[in-house]
């Protein structure tokens, strides 16, 4: 497996939980669960993401600024969680903002997967490719248990 299908799995991910949690309302247990894991997801395929896919691709000239792109994205996103953590689940800003959260995923997840891959796909080597999916992997295997 190469690292794009490996990001793009857990992308998916994201997107189904995104979707289930819009589903959910006030202060309920499936609201609770769900938003957990996306928490989850969320941070985890940050790190692993800076770390097998943005890194290597900031040592290219031709992805340093891709990589600075995505990576202030998912600061943008940390910022919007912080903000409902700090929301009651029962207020209607709680669902607003998760909908925004959800807007700037879709946003960012489609950025990657539509222009980042393509330059990166050109920027990595088949080896490096398989090797940073084997990495990246591992750096989610904690939350996969
Ligand atoms: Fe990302
Ligand atoms: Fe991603």
């Amino acid at each position: 497996m190469q690292i794009f299908e490996a990001i793009r799995q857990d992308h998916e991910r994201q997107r189904l939980l995104l979707k289930v949690l819009c589903e959910t309302s006030g202060a309920s247990e499936a609201r609770e669960d769900y938003y957990k894991s996306l928490k989850k997801e969320l941070g985890q395929h940050a790190i692993a993401e800076e770390r097998y896919f943005y890194s290597p691709l900031m040592e290219s000239d031709n992805t340093i600024e891709d990589s600075r792109h995505g990576i202030a994205e998912h600061h943008q996103i940390d910022k919007l969680i912080a903000k409902l953590d700090e929301t009651s689940m029962s207020s209607p800003v709680w669902l607003k903002t998760l909908k925004a959260l959800q807007e700037k995923v879709e946003h960012h997840l489609a950025e990657e997967e539509r222009e980042f891959f393509q330059k990166a796909g050109k920027v990595f080597s088949e080896s490096e490719k398989e090797k940073l999916a084997n990495e990246y992997k591992a750096e989610m295997e904690p939350i996969r248990e």
